[in-house]
């Protein structure tokens, strides 16, 4: 008897002798209902909920708003439409083989050496303890299997499902196509689909469109996150608002090519299938050999698309982030060099403007590009990790301690994955650069992609990086990668196995990022790719801060900062004062404004100092110092959007309130004041509404007239803030204190 009869046979004995549940766990319980086995998750608000169902395949019962403890789950058993959709395409099934006549998306495709394509994968056993669930499936007669696990949060409900595929078989098995899970949402016809579009300058464009019958997808072919769409979701009904309503939110935790497919299917229902992109994907696994999926994250909240931002930056800060000393640290007050000098730097120069950075509050001074081998502009150098002896005659040190002798740590800016052709390193390594042999090779920014699948790429990539570390003091590393692949060949590699280098790259990556970690305990990394195209939940479980866009002109970032934070949290945003105008786009703002903009993320300054008068000096020193009266509530506390900017109100509006509810910092910005029109009033959410908050301007100035000093938290979240703003490209920002 097979393991998977077993554990039916045992199933079904324990309906009939009446045990109705099986072994209960504080979050994860199973249950029978009808003979089928159920299986339970409950955290947070949420419950979610599976079945082996009475063919033997994992059907999805339910994932939605909390259910009480001993409700029915019941979940009919599925019968096919018609000769044209066999039951295989009715079925919602966790984890679909391509096979047994499927036509949906699956979420597992192979191909045999024997020329069979077809797998069909049934549940054999399970193993529920703590919070995870883990349910091994199987091909219907090929020793191919396949173990999900289920693992639940208990204060968010946040799911994370995997895959491992195992070929327990003596012949080798081609993976065509793997998914990390397939989710289903129950038959409806108003579901809203919200994602993520952009480009360079350009990230985190909000879309938003119908779920209709069809497919929609979002993926990356770029053997990396890519900023044309982000491997995150949140779908809501039509009737759901920010703040009401159903919302469910998934993201992949994947840096390399990835896809989401959202389908409604011919019973109307959504399924959601998510994981490695099956383009240009194939992954040989020998006998004995196993293949993990990245990890597919879902949360539910029925507070809106705001109740669903929330409880990922809450499960972000809790479950993935970095911890050090036992918690996720506060980003600190940065100054980078990038735009007042670019590739220009010197050690003269970066001391002046250290000096003065460190006259306005600024906790880590960075030094961005052009600092090492012969990178004076962005045609050369990149491969040669060694300090350029004209710009730093005495290496790094004495910068360094300079930049430390004023109260600042030192952080540096690497791209240790990219190679110019012009650098001694490709002139020693041709071979390491991504390519097919004896085809030209793409330039995106002048620079090639190392092929960081390779071993030796990898441990030359380690090794440069930890002497880099061991012989200076660096607090921090700005990891940058500006392109994306092209001709994505592995020469050297097996025929069979060079495809396998969208997932042995990545892999290899989070390996030297996760050892250099290790080696270095205390080094903080942010995540950059030319801006936003390398943000998802696998770099953020190794890195502390990422990098949203180069594009810092501070009204575009509103928008910016808007899509980022819809999945991502706002402690992990690096924001930047810079110059204006603004290269992007040279419009002119008040220093001000750029603060109140920055100020709602991890605050970074980057402007050309040795330009400012002494009057810029004084307004950064009070900006500065009010971000560091709040920026535990931004960076740490809940986020409520309270208006993002349209044609009734201009205002872009955010409200941070702290874990405690005992600070609540607000701002309110414009682009542009239209007609005559009268400011809505803002209404506060998140408050205590039985306690006092004292309020204040975050730059000092008076009050409007018309507001009180002090009030009750439900005055501020019933009466609201009135903010009148008059002209172009203003606003301001409140501190409100509870007293009592
Ligand atoms: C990328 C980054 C910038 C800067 C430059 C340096 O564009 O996003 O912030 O570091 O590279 O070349």
């Amino acid at each position: 008897m097979t393991d998977g009869m077993r554990g039916l046979r045992w199933a079904l004995g324990l309906v009939a002798a009446g045990v109705l549940t099986a072994p209960a766990v504080a979050v994860a319980e199973a249950s029978f209902d009808r003979g089928n086995k159920i299986f339970r998750l409950d955290g947070g608000d949420v419950t979610y909920a599976f079945k082996i169902n009475g063919s033997g395949i994992l059907q999805s019962v339910y994932w939605g708003k909390r259910l009480p403890d001993r409700a029915p789950l019941a979940a009919p058993e599925l019968s096919g439409l018609s000769g044209f959709d066999v039951i295989t395409n009715v079925v919602p099934q966790e984890y679909a083989g391509q096979g047994g006549g499927l036509y949906a998306e699956p979420a597992l495709k192979v191909t045999y050496p024997d020329g069979n394509r077809d797998v069909v994968l049934y549940y054999r056993t399970q193993e529920v303890s703590g919070d995870t669930i883990r349910v091994t499936l199987s091909d219907l007669d090929r020793p191919l299997f396949v173990t999900l696990t289920y693992t639940i949060d208990r204060a968010t409900g946040v799911i994370a499902r995997s895959a491992v595929i195992e070929n327990r078989g003596a012949t080798d098995v081609r993976i065509d196509q793997a998914a990390a899970a397939g989710y289903t949402l129950p038959v409806a016809y108003d579901y809203r689909l919200h994602y993520s579009t952009g480009r360079w300058a350009a990230e985190w464009t909000l879309q938003d469109r119908a779920l209709t019958a069809g497919s929609t997808v979002l993926e990356s072919r770029r053997g990396s996150t890519g900023s044309q769409n982000n491997p995150w979701f949140t779908i809501t009904r039509a009737t759901t608002t920010e703040e009401d309503g159903p919302a469910w939110i998934g993201a992949l935790a994947w840096s390399g090519s990835w896809r989401l497919t959202f389908d409604q299917d011919v019973t109307g229902r959504i399924r959601i299938v998510g994981g490695y992109n099956p383009f240009d994907f194939a992954y040989r696994l020998r006998p004995g050999a196993t293949l993990s999926t990245p990890t597919f994250y879902v949360g539910f909240s029925d507070h809106g698309r705001g109740g669903a931002s929330r409880i990922f930056h809450r499960f972000e800060r809790e479950r993935i982030l970095p911890r050090r000393d036992g918690r996720v640290p506060l980003r600190k007050v940065l100054y980078n060099s990038w735009e007042a000098t670019e590739f220009d730097v010197n050690e003269a120069g970066q001391i002046a403007l250290a000096e003065r950075a460190a006259t306005l509050g600024v906790e880590r001074f960075v030094m961005d590009d052009g600092w090492f081998g012969a990178r004076n502009n962005d045609r050369a150098g990149l491969g040669d990790w060694i300090v350029n002896p004209a710009k730093f005659p005495r290496g790094l040190a004495p910068l360094i301690s300079r930049v430390k002798s004023l109260g600042m740590d030192f952080g540096l800016w690497v791209e240790p994955e990219m190679i110019n052709e012009d650098s001694d390193l490709f002139r020693a390594h041709p071979d390491w650069a991504m390519q097919f042999k004896s085809r030209p090779r793409t330039q995106g920014r002048n620079q090639l992609v190392l092929n960081l699948a390779r071993t030796d790429v990898r441990d030359y990539v380690l090794k440069v990086l930890d002497d880099l570390l061991t012989t200076n003091d660096i607090a921090f590393l700005k990891w940058d990668y500006n392109r994306n692949w092209s001709e994505p060949g592995w020469p050297d590699a097996d025929i069979a196995d060079q495809q396998t280098i969208y997932v042995a790259y990545v892999r290899n990556l989070y390996w030297i990022i996760d050892e250099l970690r290790k080696r270095h305990p205390r080094v903080e990394i942010e995540s950059c790719s030319g801006g936003g195209g390398r943000v998802d939940l696998g770099i953020m479980a190794r890195t502390d801060q990422m990098w949203p866009s180069d594009n810092t002109d501070p009204l575009d970032r509103l928008s910016i900062q808007d899509g980022f934070t819809q999945a991502y949290a706002p402690g992990t945003m690096m924001a930047w004062v810079t110059d204006s105008p603004n290269w992007v786009n040279q419009r002119q703002t008040l220093l001000s404004f750029r603060f109140l903009s920055a100020m709602q993320g991890g605050l970074g300054i980057g402007t050309n100092l040795n330009k400012w008068q002494n009057t810029d000096f004084l307004v950064a020193r009070r900006y500065v110092a009010a971000y560091k009266r709040i920026r535990e509530t931004v960076q740490r506390g809940d986020l409520y959007r309270i208006n993002r900017a349209n044609e009734a109100d201009q205002r872009w509006t955010n409200l941070y309130v702290s874990g405690d509810r005992r600070q609540a910092a607000l701002f309110t910005l414009i682009g542009s004041t239209h007609k005559l029109d009268v400011m809505p009033t803002i209404a506060l959410r998140g408050l205590d509404p039985d306690a006092h908050y004292r309020i204040e301007s975050m730059d000092g100035a008076a009050l409007p007239l018309t507001m009180p000093a002090s009030a009750s938290g439900a005055y501020w979240m019933n009466h609201g803030v009135d903010v009148t703003l008059v002209g172009d490209f203003q606003g301001v920002g409140f501190i409100l204190t509870r007293t009592r």
